[in-house]
């Protein structure tokens, strides 16, 4: 049995850390995935406010001492003083992918006109892809759908973990090789 690959899925939200409420989109990130992997993974959650130099300590404890091979966030990609989740993940990501949000939205803009205000992207750190997906519990399927079948691939490039999609899966694309 290969050991399974480590997943970071990271809430930023001000009040579901305080409990104010319940953290219905890092639930929903959990559910998509075990949905959608068919190979073994383990869950590695953290529930953070929005504060910047928490955020990027945690992605960056998430990616070099736990050695996560992805790393899904929710929340804090809007235009609020407090949404500061694409300069933190940028600042710790070596390059960014920003065709992962330019899909994203394209997607959710068939659902939501409000879907431009996210500011939602996506880098690779080390041997870890980071990706950010809005905070609203309905983005998070709708917004994973988009960019599932390229995950698997990205990370193989990057030295992560082998990441199989299971028969419900939106389908999992790997170049064949030369
Ligand atoms: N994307 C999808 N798919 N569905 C949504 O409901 N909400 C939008 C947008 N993207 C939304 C979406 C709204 S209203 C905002 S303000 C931004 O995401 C940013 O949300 P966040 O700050 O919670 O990350």
């Amino acid at each position: 049995m290969s050991t399974p690959a480590r997943i970071g899925i990271v809430t930023m939200s001000d009040r579901a850390s305080a409990g104010v409420y319940e953290d219905l989109s890092g639930k929903a990130i959990e559910a998509t995935l075990s949905e959608w992997l068919s190979s073994p993974w383990e869950k590695q959650y953290r529930l953070i406010p929005d504060d910047r130099a928490t955020i990027e300590r945690t992605l960056v404890e998430l990616v070099d001492e736990t050695r996560c091979s992805l790393v899904v966030t929710t929340g804090g990609t809007g235009p609020a003083p407090r949404d500061v989740t694409p300069e933190a993940t940028e600042a710790v990501c070596e390059k960014m992918m920003p065709g992962f949000g330019e899909l994203m939205r394209q997607v959710s803009l068939k659902s939501v006109p409000t879907a431009i205000l996210s500011r939602q992207t996506a880098g690779v750190r080390k041997q870890a892809l980071i990706v950010n997906l809005p905070g609203k519990p309905a983005a998070i399927r709708e917004c994973l759908e988009a960019v599932f079948p390229a995950i698997p691939y990205c990370i193989d490039l990057i030295g992560g973990a082998f990441l199989e999609g299971s028969e419900r899966a939106p389908k999992v694309f790997r170049p064949k090789s030369k």
